[in-house]
Formats: C-alpha cells, structure tokens, sequence
C-alpha cells in the first residue's frame, strides 16, 4: 500500500516536471518569435512627402545641420513610433504633394496643409492637429492696415496653397496683382526686396519671420474662418487614416500635441 501510494506520487512528480519543461519550452519559443516581431523583422516604412519651407512646421536650419525639422516632424515620428512604422522624408514643392499622393509615391503628407473640401476630393484627411489664421505681412515703411490698401499692389503668396485661393478672393474686390513662388522662404525675400508689398501667410509662420526680420509687420485677417492642418492620405485608406486619428486623439488627451505647439512656437495661439 505505501509502495504503490509513493509510485503515484512519483508519477504525478514525474507528470508534473515534464509539464513544467514543456510550458518552459514553448514559453521560450514564444519569446523568441517575439523578439524577431520587435527587433530583427523591418518595420514597416512609410514615405512622408513634406515641403521643407515652411519655418516652424517643416525646415531646414542650416546653422543646425542638414535634416528637416520642425513641429510636423516630431508629430509624424510620435505617431509612426506608437504605430510600429518608420518613416522616409521626401522634400518636395508644396505644389507637388497631392499628386505625390494620389500616385503613391508617398504614403503620407505632413506639411502644415490645410483640409481643404477641394483636397478631399483627391485625398483623405486625418483630424486637424493645428488651427491657423491668415495674415497680411508687409514691410514697415511701407505699412498696410487693411485688405481694401493692397489695391494696385503686388501680393506673394506659395504655389497651390490655400493662401493663393485667398488672393484670388480678394482680388475679386479689390485689384490686387497675385505672384506666387514654390517656396515659402522666396516670397519672403520677394517682399523684403520691394518685389512684392504684402505676402499671405498663416499665422505661426508669419510671426516666426516677424521675430526674425525687424522690418516687417502683420495683421491677422479678420473674419475668416480658421483653417486646420491635418495629414493627407491617399484615398482608400481608410485603416490607416484612423489608426493616425487614435493616437492624434491620444495626443490632444494627454497634452503631448500642446508640447509640441510650446516647443516650436511657444504654445497655442
Ligand atoms: N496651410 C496652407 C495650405 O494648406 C499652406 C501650407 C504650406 N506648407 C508648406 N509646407 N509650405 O495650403
């Protein structure tokens, strides 16, 4: 009786050890399989298109170093690093993006652009991560105080953006001459050279050209409605698009989207 109680113990030992062995042996396996997921196995790539002349949003500091910068880019690393993605950065003509997009050349654009209903049609937009206003920028000695004193006047503005719509509003009243440039950086020159009276510009760009060149000026346009910036998808891509949305929604919770605002322009505003 006692032998055949310490047989089955035994055997339940036995039962048990091997268990333990196997749970350890498939756990270690497991573990493996992981690593390879995480570390080994490429993440996915995603091709960002962006137009690397747009100062705080997306530029190239040249006292800095080569890379393009700014508040678009840490949004697109924190949201691909939630994500699992890497992205590759494609500097391009603003006027080049939408079509970079609908021809898959990229799979993304971050780019400070505003969604727009005439953009939909062609590409899909994620949540707005930024609200902006328009400005007037002129230079100070030779002021400007509103949209009707830019009447024979010479009004700069970037190639295919929402500021060139805006010029071709006003000059619907008042007649203004639209010349428009592919990069933002030119149309500031333009002006500072006497070639252009005013330029439009969103808000955050436009102040950070005012702290750095003390000889223009601005005003905000009254009475217009805000526009937002979001990323730009190609169409049909539906999962992707709200991917983005959940950790922008995530962002704008816990407070990392308003860092991002007081990192490169010293908060909302
Ligand atoms: N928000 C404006 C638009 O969507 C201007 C954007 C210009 N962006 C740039 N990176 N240059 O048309």
């Amino acid at each position: 009786m006692k032998k055949l109680f310490s047989y089955a113990l035994m055997s339940l030992l036995l039962i048990g050890l091997l268990a333990a062995c196997g749970q350890g042996g498939s756990k270690d396996t497991e573990q493996t399989a992981d690593n390879t997921g995480s570390d080994v196995a490429e993440k996915k790539i995603l091709k960002m298109g962006t137009s690397a002349d747009f100062p705080p949003f997306e530029f190239v500091d040249t006292a800095k170093g080569e890379d393009i910068i700014g508040f678009d880019i840490d949004l697109a690393n924190a949201i691909t690093e939630k994500l699992g993605y890497e992205i590759e950065i494609q500097d391009m003509d603003f006027a080049g993006l939408i079509e970079a997009l609908k021809s898959n050349r990229v799979d993304i654009v971050l780019s400070g652009m505003s969604a727009t209903d005439e953009r939909k049609e062609s590409v899909d937009f994620s949540d707005i991560y930024y609200s902006a206003d328009q400005m007037i920028v002129f230079k100070k000695d030779a002021p400007l105080t509103s949209v009707e004193e830019l009447a024979g006047k010479t009004v700069g503005v970037q190639t295919a953006s929402i500021q060139e719509d805006k010029a071709k509003e006003i000059k619907e009243t008042t007649d203004i001459k639209i010349d428009s440039r592919n990069r933002v950086p030119e149309i500031v020159q333009e002006l500072k050279a006497g070639r252009f009276d005013a330029v439009i510009l969103e808000d955050a760009i436009a102040k950070g050209y005012l702290d750095k060149n003390q000889d223009l000026a601005g005003f905000t346009l009254e009475g217009d409605e805000e526009n937002g910036f979001a990323i730009a998808f190609p169409k049909g891509k539906d999962e992707l698009v709200a991917e983005f949305n959940k950790v922008i929604a995530e962002m704008k919770e816990n407070g990392e989207l308003e860092q991002l605002a007081v990192k490169w322009f010293g908060g909302e505003q």
